[in-house]
């Protein structure tokens, strides 16, 4: 697999172009509005075609590029979250998204939001922001919840083997990857740390809300796109 990890800085979020080398099919992962250039041009230089791109929850922090790149490459998007109403596909547990020899597995991670993905492709697994590096996302989503959070990192993410892979939908200090061995040892949210306890830390922590969140919550329903331009609702 041949893999690009892009950073938004203003808002340390972590994207992710995945290829096939054979075919040069590619995936994308949580493209940001902003970015949509830089990705444009690493598929025009690498001569990759993108089938797929997916979004692992409806972002509240940053507006998504993924209506733009659809428009711009054909491919298609698949999510979650039916409150994204113009994507193409809504994943279930355990479906495949495949691009040339590339197969990702969908792995319903609620908690961050209800309706959190992750994806396992081989030894990595791209998590969103449901499980950071030493941390978790945040819990300020109306339809957040800590204990399913909790039961998504604990009993899904850190059964994976030690050298998994960990590639978080966010910067954390300058660290944008990890793996599950390392998390499961050194994560302070969850190493030694009790599901009650877990809640009741979380629910101390000052719950920081993004700027314009409920904007871009309305713009990330049309995957990133104004009114006029985002397209009727085809999800299947
Ligand atoms: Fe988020």
């Amino acid at each position: 697999m041949q893999i690009r990890q892009f950073l938004d800085r203003p808002t340390a979020t972590l994207s992710y172009l995945l290829a096939c080398p054979e075919s040069g099919r590619a995936i994308m992962i949580d493209p940001v509005d902003d970015d949509l250039a830089l990705y444009l041009g690493v598929l025009d230089e690498m001569k990759w075609q993108l089938d797929n791109i997916l979004e692992t929850h409806l972002h509240a922090d940053h507006v998504s590029a993924a209506g733009k790149l659809r428009r711009a490459t054909g491919a298609m998007i698949a999510c979650g979250d039916a409150k994204i109403e113009t994507a193409d596909h809504l994943l279930r547990e355990g479906e495949q998204i495949v691009a040339g020899t590339l197969q990702l597995k969908v792995i319903t991670t609620p908690g961050h939001t209800p309706s959190c993905l992750s994806y396992q492709c081989g030894d990595r697994l791209f998590t969103g922001d449901c499980l950071l590096i030493g941390d978790c996302g945040n819990l300020s989503d109306a339809g957040a919840d800590a204990g399913r959070l909790y039961d998504s990192i604990t009993r899904k993410l850190l059964r994976f083997s030690d050298e998994t892979l960990l590639y978080p939908g966010h910067e954390q200090q300058g660290r944008q990857v990890s793996c599950i061995g390392d998390e499961r040892r050194n994560n302070p949210l969850f190493c030694g740390v009790s599901r009650d306890e877990f809640i009741a830390r979380i629910a101390l922590r000052p719950c920081t809300i993004p700027p314009h969140s409920a904007e871009i919550i309305a713009i990330n329903r049309r995957c990133g796109l104004p009114y006029s331009q985002s397209t009727p609702p085809s999800l299947s």
